[in-house]
C-alpha cells in the first residue's frame, strides 16, 4: 500500500541502532468472537525507547497488517507501559498511530484502554511533549489520543483521520463519502486544523519530527538546546520588507526570516487560519516562538481558527520555557454574523488568556497596524509583555484613520461644502495625531521606538536578559481557560 511497516518507521525516526523494543510477546487474552483461534502478534502495536540526537526517548507504534492496528486491553496496556515510562523519565513521547480505533470484539475492554491513555496523555500535557504521526486510516481513540497531545504530523495520502469512517457515516447518516473527504492529511493540516505538520512522504514527516525535537526542550524542567549562533540569511533584507504604501500586504514570514538564525523558520499549522503564523526559530542559538499576524491573508484578523491556533501554540511555548516573540500588524478581530455565531467572542479570549497566563519572556514588536482589540490581545504591555518594542511605521490607535475620522468628525464631515476634501484632511488629522508608535510610547506603554534593522540585536538583548525571569503567580488549582 507504499506505507512503511511499524518497525521501519520507528527505525526511520529514532537513531541508528537505538531502538529496544518491550513486550514483544504480549498477546491478546479475549476469547469471544472466535479471537480464541487468533494470534495477535504483539498485540498489533510495537513499544519501546530509543535515541534521538543521543537523548531518550520513548515510542509507540501500531501495526495496521495485524487487526487493523486495532486497540485491545493488551494493545492498550503496551501503549500505557511506555506511556508511564515517558513520563517517569521525562522524555518526550511519540505516538505512531494506524488504527482502526477500540477492536470491537474486545467490546469495553477496548474502551477502557483508550480512556487509560486519553487519562495519560492528558496528565503528561505541559510535562513532556507528546507528539503524534497519523500514518493510515485512523478512527475512534486512534485520533483522539493524538488530538490531546502537543504535535500531530500527517502524511499526504496515508494519514486518514475521522471519528467514525465512512461506513459507520453511510450507516448512520445515509451519507456516502470517501475517507480522504471526511478527513484525509490536506483536510486536517488546511480545514479542521487537527494536523500541525503535513509532508509529502513518510520520510519526510520523519526529518520533520527530527526538526522539531531541535527546536522543543524533553521536558517542562528543561531549556530547548543551545545552538552555535548564526546570521540571518542576507537575502533576508529587514528595511526592504515593509511597503511604502501602509494598505499593501506583505509576507510577515520574511521579516521572521529577517530576524532569526539562518533564516530558519519551522512553522506550524501553515496551511490553517493562515491569517496567524506561529512557528519556532532561533535567535542567537535560542528557541523562540515566533507569533505573527499575516498581512497576506484577511489583513491578519483574528478570527476564530486564527485565535484557536495562537492561543494553543502560545500555551506549548509557556509551558515548555520557550520566549514568545510577537510580530503585531492587524487592523483587529474580524467582524460579522459569520464570526459572532461561530463563537469568535470565546475563541478570541483563548490569545488574550493564553498571553496574559504566560510567564515566559514575551516580547512584542509592532510593525505596523495595532488597532483596538488587536493593539491589547497581542502580547500588549497590559497583559504583561516584558518589552514592547514599535517600529516608526506603527499605527496604534482604536480603529483605523479612516473608520475613525467617518465616525468623530462625522458632523463636520457631512456640513462641509467639499465633504470629501474635509474627509481625507480628517483622515490625515487622525493619522498624525494617533495613527503612530508615539502617543503610546509617550505613555510608557511602548518602551522603545526602534529601527527596523535594529529589531535582531534587540531582541537578543531581551532574551538574554529574561534568563532568569521570576514570576508569581496566585495559588490555584487551576485556571479555566475559555477553550
Ligand atoms: C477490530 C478492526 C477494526 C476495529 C479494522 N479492523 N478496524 N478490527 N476492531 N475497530 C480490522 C478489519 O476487520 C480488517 O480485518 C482489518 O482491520 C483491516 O480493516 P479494513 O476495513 O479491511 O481496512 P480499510 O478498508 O483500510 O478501512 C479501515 C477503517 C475501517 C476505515 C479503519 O476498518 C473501519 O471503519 N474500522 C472501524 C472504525 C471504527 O469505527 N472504530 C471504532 C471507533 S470507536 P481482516 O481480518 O479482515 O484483515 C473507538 C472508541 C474510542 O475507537 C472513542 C474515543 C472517543
Amino acid at each position: 500500500m507504499g506505507k512503511l511497516t511499524a518497525r521501519e518507521r520507528i527505525q526511520g525516526i529514532v537513531d541508528e541502532g537505538s531502538f529496544h523494543e518491550y513486550d514483544m510477546f504480549v498477546e491478546h487474552q479475549s476469547k469471544d468472537f472466535g479471537m480464541d483461534k487468533k494470534i495477535f502478534h504483539g498485540d498489533g502495536v510495537i513499544i519501546g525507547t530509543g535515541t534521538i540526537y543521543g537523548e531518550p526517548v520513548a515510542i509507540y507504534a501500531q501495526d495496521f497488517t495485524v487487526a487493523g492496528g486495532s486497540l485491545g486491553l493488551m494493545h492498550a496496556r503496551k501503549i500505557t507501559k511506555i506511556m508511564d515510562h515517558a513520563m517517569k523519565m521525562r522524555m518526550p513521547i511519540i505516538g505512531i498511530n494506524d488504527s482502526g480505533g477500540a477492536r470491537i470484539q474486545e467490546g469495553v475492554d477496548s474502551l477502557a484502554g483508550y480512556g487509560e491513555i486519553f487519562l495519560r496523555n492528558t496528565q503528561a500535557s505541559g510535562v513532556i511533549p507528546q507528539l503524534s504521526i497519523i500514518l493510515g486510516p485512523c478512527a475512534g481513540g486512534a485520533v483522539y489520543s493524538p488530538a490531546l497531545t502537543d504535535f500531530v504530523f500527517v502524511v499526504d495520502n496515508i494519514s486518514k483521520m475521522f471519528i467514525t469512517g465512512p461506513e459507520v457515516v453511510k450507516t448512520v447518516l445515509g451519507e456516502v463519502v470517501t475517507m480522504e473527504e471526511l478527513g484525509g492529511a490536506r483536510v486536517h493540516a488546511a480545514i479542521s486544523g487537527n494536523a500541525h505538520f503535513f509532508a509529502m512522504t513518510e520520510q519526510e514527516c520523519f526529518e520533520q519530527i527530527k526538526q522539531l525535537l531541535t527546536f522543543i526542550p524533553w521536558n517542562n524542567q528543561r531549556k530547548a538546546r543551545s545552538f552555535p549562533a548564526k546570521p540571518p540569511k542576507p537575502e533576508y533584507k529587514i528595511n526592504n520588507i515593509l511597503p511604502a504604501d501602509p494598505t499593501q500586504p506583505y509576507d510577515v514570514r520574511d521579516i521572521v526570516k529577517a530576524v532569526a538564525d539562518d533564516s530558519e523558520f519551522m512553522e506550524v499549522q501553515q496551511d490553517f487560519a493562515p491569517n496567524i503564523v506561529v512557528g519556532f526559530g532561533r535567535i542567537d542559538g535560542e528557541t523562540v516562538g515566533f507569533v505573527a499576524n499575516q498581512p497576506l491573508v484577511l489583513a491578519g484578523v483574528l478570527d476564530c481558527d486564527s485565535s484557536d491556533k495562537a492561543g494553543r501554540f502560545i500555551r506549548f511555548c509557556d509551558a515548555f520555557n520557550i520566549p514568545i516573540v510577537t510580530f503585531e500588524d492587524m487592523p483587529g478581530y474580524l467582524p460579522g454574523v459569520e464570526q459572532e455565531h461561530m463563537g469568535v467572542i470565546r475563541h478570541g479570549a483563548k490569545v488574550l488568556y493564553a498571553y496574559s497566563e504566560a510567564t515566559v519572556p514575551k516580547i512584542t514588536v509592532i510593525l505596523r497596524k495595532a488597532y483596538g482589540g488587536g493593539y491589547i490581545a497581542m502580547n500588549s504591555r497590559h497583559l504583561k509583555a516584558d518589552f514592547m518594542f514599535a517600529w516608526p511605521t506603527a499605527e496604534i490607535a482604536v480603529m483605523g484613520p479612516e473608520g475613525a475620522a467617518n465616525i468623530i468628525f462625522k458632523k463636520e464631515i457631512t456640513e462641509s461644502t467639499n465633504p470629501e476634501e474635509t474627509r481625507k484632511q480628517k483622515v490625515a488629522e487622525y493619522r498624525e495625531k494617533f495613527a503612530n508608535p508615539y502617543v503610546a510610547a509617550s505613555k510608557g506603554y511602548i518602551d522603545s521606538v526602534i529601527e527596523p534593522e535594529e529589531t535582531r540585536m534587540l531582541l537578543k538583548h531581551s532574551i538574554e536578559i529574561s534568563g532568569n525571569k521570576t514570576v508569581m503567580v496566585p495559588q490555584k488549582k487551576h485556571g479555566i481557560p475559555p477553550f
